[in-house]
């Protein structure tokens, strides 16, 4: 039996390739206007990181890691997620004491969850994200909400929603913690044996139970909004103060927990609203943490960031019609004609290349007509056809397929006329 590849991942192939290539240079350049500066870390991490980071009693940390030992018996997680080991690099690289404050950071690379596969949540999926530490002024809260949009915005997206909460501080979530517990004990035997520990340890993961979704404690219980303390909740006006003045719409949904541990304050949500985009409608998600980089053995630091799924992404596109101007021509197809011609192809085709220009040329030893099939297949601007006959010449003819017209020009002129036919390019 021929081996496949492993449940919940997937191959780009190369009509794939062109649209993420698109939609990843996009987002870059955006995150670049916003002035954020790529950082790479590692694919696996200490097992460690995302126990301290995610935290213990989250779905990611107790279900979701590829976690394995290596050679020298170490734990070993592949990343379930950016965050933690963005902070770990911030930290042990000691970005903290670069004159340039708050540092500001994107990403773009695979995650690994083990989760049970379905459209939209994949086992290896893709993530851009950017985290921004050092600052703990809400207008950053604000800025980071507006570079998600942008993304979507700039690819042509249109039925987004973006939900946003506040947990709060410390001393708030405490309290809303203890609310919460009253409020659930009494029904304890009635909710999942999920969200039964839930109860114990992480009372406001119950809130995101889709099992326990439709149980009437669910509608009925506290709001995190109603515990914030002062401090808790001047900042969050302060946040919605900022996307008011430019002009982010957003709706407030105080159900929402997100599903890692390091979250305070501003948590949020990119949502597609497009119809027959599928159960799950999560774009991208992200929030403030900051107590992170305490956690993880670093100076208390406060942060804050978010993620976009890519694959999400794509079928958001898809859901909506859009497409994506994805640039598929080739400059240069070079049909020959006889042996001689052959081997002259070779040299020309690599001496265009090596001016800039995208060249190709048959390797299937096809005959002139079908050689002039596979240049239209590639979408070609010009075909070069060389026989005997231009070989005696020294000439090449040169094919312009957008109409028709054709010249002849001497092949030691070729990379010269061919830049200025294809617009002065380099
Ligand atoms: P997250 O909500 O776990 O947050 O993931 C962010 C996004 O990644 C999701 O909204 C979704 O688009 C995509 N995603 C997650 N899991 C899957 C999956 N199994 N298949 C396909 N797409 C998926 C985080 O990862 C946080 N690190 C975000 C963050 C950054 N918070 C602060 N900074």
């Amino acid at each position: 039996m021929s081996i496949k590849a492993p449940r919940g991942t997937v191959d780009l192939l190369p009509a794939d390739t062109a649209k993420w290539q698109f939609a990843e240079e996009t987002i870059k350049d955006i995150a670049k206007r916003f002035n954020y500066k790529e950082i790479r870390t590692p694919i696996f991490e200490h097992t460690e990181l995302f126990q301290r980071g995610v935290g213990d009693t989250t779905d990611i940390v107790q279900k979701e890691m590829y976690t394995f030992k290596d050679r020298g018996d170490r734990s070993i997680t592949l990343r379930p997620e950016g965050t933690a080991a963005v902070v770990r690099a911030y930290v042990e690289n000691k970005l903290y004491g670069d004159p340039i404050q708050p540092t500001k950071l994107f990403y773009f690379g695979p995650m690994f969850r083990y989760e049970r596969p379905q459209q939209g949540r994949m086992r290896q999926l893709n993530q851009f994200g950017v985290e921004v530490l050092g600052s703990d002024d809400p207008a950053v809260d604000a800025e980071v909400i507006s570079l998600a949009l942008s993304c979507y915005r700039e690819l042509g997206l249109k039925s987004l929603k973006i939900v946003l909460n506040s947990l709060g501080d410390l001393e708030s979530r405490q309290q809303y913690r203890a609310a919460l517990v009253e409020h659930f004990t009494p029904h304890k035997e009635e909710l999942c044996a999920d969200c039964q520990s839930r109860l114990e340890q992480n009372p406001m993961r119950i809130l995101d139970c889709k099992k326990d979704r439709e149980h009437p404690a669910m509608k009925s219980a506290p709001s995190i909004l109603d515990y914030l303390n002062e401090a808790s909740r001047t900042y969050f006006e302060k946040v919605k103060q900022y996307l008011d003045l430019m002009e982010i719409p957003y709706v407030i949904d105080s159900n929402l927990v997100r599903g890692l541990d390091y979250y305070n304050h501003t948590a949020f949500e990119v949502m597609s609203e497009a119809e027959g985009f599928g159960a799950i409608t999560t774009l991208a998600g992200g929030g403030r943490y900051n107590g992170l980089a305490k956690d993880i053995g670093g100076p208390e630091t406060p942060g804050i960031g978010f993620a976009m799924g890519f694959e999400r992404l794509l079928m958001a596109l898809e859901a909506e019609n859009i497409e994506l101007p994805i640039e598929n021509a080739l400059d240069v197809f070079i049909a020959t004609m006889g042996d001689r011609a052959e081997v002259e192809a070779v040299r020309i085709t690599d001496q265009l290349r090596r001016a800039g220009i995208q060249v190709d040329k048959d390797y299937q030893g096809r005959k002139m007509k079908g050689q002039f099939k596979a240049a239209d297949r590639v979408h070609a601007k010009y075909v070069l056809v060389l026989g005997d006959d231009e070989l005696d010449k020294q000439t090449i003819n040169v094919k312009s397929m957008s109409d028709g017209t054709q010249s002849e020009i001497a092949i030691n002129e070729l990379v010269s006329y061919m830049k200025q036919q294809l617009g002065g390019k380099e």
